[in-house]
């Protein structure tokens, strides 16, 4: 779009959305907890919501293409959700996400009117046996299915795109500066989350692909240990890695969503029966410490912020390291995680020949269990995207690793002994380093670890930490050892309530 356009769209958008929601209640920024005593206090229902959030969505996707479709049974799913709460006809008691309106990531399978594509064309049409399964424990709590989001097609795994460009769903804009990157491959939800067009959305992530946008979009991130969250029905790229997580404008929000979304499910019997039991008793909600800080062995590793003197990144992470120090944070410098530079090395740490082989498995047995697809494997998928080469964008992106992935035959010798190398850099590198210096976490910039953290299945979250000179935003983020969930939202939730450092979007060129 040209610039004068884009001027000009933005400014008649800025003055529309002024506009506050249902009898005074402000709908934009809006938390989970005001949203439910909106509901309670009866200056808000569920209805007015989805119609806030879907009039939103039809003035602002045109230029930031968050929004891949939009659910036409949300009102429907609004107005029951409205009508339980008046009538107290509930099994259940209303929990925090009963009538919100929830936007999931195009790689999480619903079964309903909505498509589920992974921003594909290929998979246009498919047709899923039942609801993923973190949509399952949605439903149940009551949430509503708003739509889904744009995403880095196939979440960047056809090529690296990396801007929250999909066949289906065009480039994602960044709501600050719309010529920056707004990361993928999780974009869309995002953006949604960071331009209130939805009340909370998820993400997914493989390596990266909440912590980048997240940070990007000036919104809070989770990345659950793997398996903490079901990845049954979610169009996969290797369940070693895999994780489903919020990502919302706070951190409260974020703990809401998983809250909700925690747990064992038969159908990913393996991984998320391991993980249940780092879920604590009582849920997740007791870690919104305002002195979360507090006592918390915070390491800085080397080689993560590398920003030169003078930088609006140097001086702002800087005085965030001497605010958690007075917030009674044991801040530890000058730590060094072992072989770290082939740890971020994609191409040589192990994952260039794991990643492929796990690609084509878990897609192909995505592809299988599917009641009606156009395309029933990788290689269909490869031969549709050259027979469709304009609207794939084949040019630009190629598909190159869908070759390679192609190429694969299962885990053999040199993919399990890949997969030992990367097991063998986890637990001489962050997991030694966390141990010898009984860490609680280390912080690190927006998706900067996010490698270290992937080989392994580890937790993070990343917070808004601030805004560089042009206006891009950055995060922070907290990272630790499988299942510390509770001490990351402890510090997470003490830094964003101490720096308050979110603002909302500018929409600046
Ligand atoms: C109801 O709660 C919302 C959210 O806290 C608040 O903004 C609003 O003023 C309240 N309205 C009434 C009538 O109490
Ligand atoms: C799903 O895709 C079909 C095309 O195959 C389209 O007709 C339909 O509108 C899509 N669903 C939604 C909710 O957009
Ligand atoms: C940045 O400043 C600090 C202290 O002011 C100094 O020790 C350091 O060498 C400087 N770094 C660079 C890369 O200039
Ligand atoms: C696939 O394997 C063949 C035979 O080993 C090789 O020649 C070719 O370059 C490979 N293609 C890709 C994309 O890796
Ligand atoms: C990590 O580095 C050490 C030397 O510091 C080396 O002995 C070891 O083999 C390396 N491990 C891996 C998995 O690359």
């Amino acid at each position: 779009m040209p610039r004068p356009l884009v001027a000009v769209l933005v400014a008649a958008l800025v003055l529309v959305l002024e506009l506050p929601g249902a009898h005074g209640f402000q709908i934009e920024e809006a938390t989970v907890a005001s949203i439910q005593l909106g509901f309670n206090n009866g200056s808000l229902t569920s209805m007015e919501l989805v119609r806030f959030y879907l009039d939103r969505i039809s003035r602002l996707n045109p230029l930031l293409h968050a929004v891949i479709e939009v659910n036409p049974d949300a009102l429907r799913q609004a107005a029951r959700a409205d009508a339980e709460r008046c009538s107290g006809r509930r099994r259940r008691a209303i929990g925090a996400l009963h009538g919100v309106p929830v936007l999931l990531k195009d790689n999480i399978a619903t079964r309903d009117a909505l498509n589920t594509t992974a921003g594909s064309f290929a998979m246009l049409g498919s047709v899923v046996r039942r609801d993923a399964g973190v949509v399952r424990r949605l439903r149940r709590a009551g949430a509503v299915v708003l739509g889904k989001a744009n995403m880095d097609e196939w979440a960047n795994f056809r090529s690296f795109s990396g801007g929250g460009w999909s066949a289906r769903g065009g480039k994602g804009r960044n709501p600050y500066v719309l010529s920056a990157t707004p990361c993928g491959s999780s974009t869309g939800s995002a953006i949604a989350a960071s331009a209130s067009m939805a009340a909370v959305t998820l993400g997914t992530e493989t390596d990266g692909s909440i912590l980048c946008p997240a940070s990007l979009n000036s919104v809070v991130g989770i990345k659950p240990t793997v398996g903490l969250t079901s990845r049954a029905g979610v169009i996969p790229i290797t369940p070693r890695q895999d994780t489903i997580g919020p990502i919302c404008r706070t951190v409260a929000d974020a703990v809401h969503v998983l809250d909700a979304i925690v747990g064992y499910d038969a159908l990913d019997a393996i991984a998320t029966m391991q993980a249940s039991k780092y879920i604590p008793r009582g849920g997740y909600m007791q870690f919104l410490k305002k002195d979360g800080l507090r006592g918390k062995r915070i390491g800085v590793p080397n080689g993560f912020f590398n920003f030169p003197n003078g930088t609006a990144q140097q001086m702002v992470y800087e005085r965030h390291l001497s605010t958690m120090r007075k917030q009674g944070a044991i801040v530890i410098e000058n730590l060094d995680i072992e072989n770290l530079s082939v740890l971020l090395d994609f191409q040589n740490n192990g994952q260039l020949i794991a990643l492929p082989a796990e690609f084509k498995l878990s897609l192909n047995s995505y592809l299988s269990n599917l009641l009606y697809s156009p395309v029933r494997s990788l290689a269909e998928i490869i031969a549709f995207n050259n027979a469709h080469p304009v609207e794939e964008n084949m040019k630009e992106n190629g598909q190159t690793i869908f070759l390679v992935a192609e190429n694969t035959t299962g885990i053999g010798a040199l993919e399990r002994e890949a997969i030992s190398q990367l097991n063998k850099l986890s637990a001489n590198g962050l997991k030694k380093l966390m141990r010898e210096h009984e860490l609680d976490a280390i912080a690190t910039p927006n998706n900067a670890a996010s490698s270290v953290l992937a080989i392994d299945g580890l937790p993070a979250i990343t917070v808004p930490a601030g805004y560089g000179k042009l206006g891009v935003p950055f995060g922070l983020c907290f990272s630790g050892l499988r299942g510390y969930e509770p001490r990351l939202i402890e510090m997470a939730y003490a830094f964003e309530h101490v720096t308050m450092a979110r603002k909302m979007p500018t929409f600046l060129p």
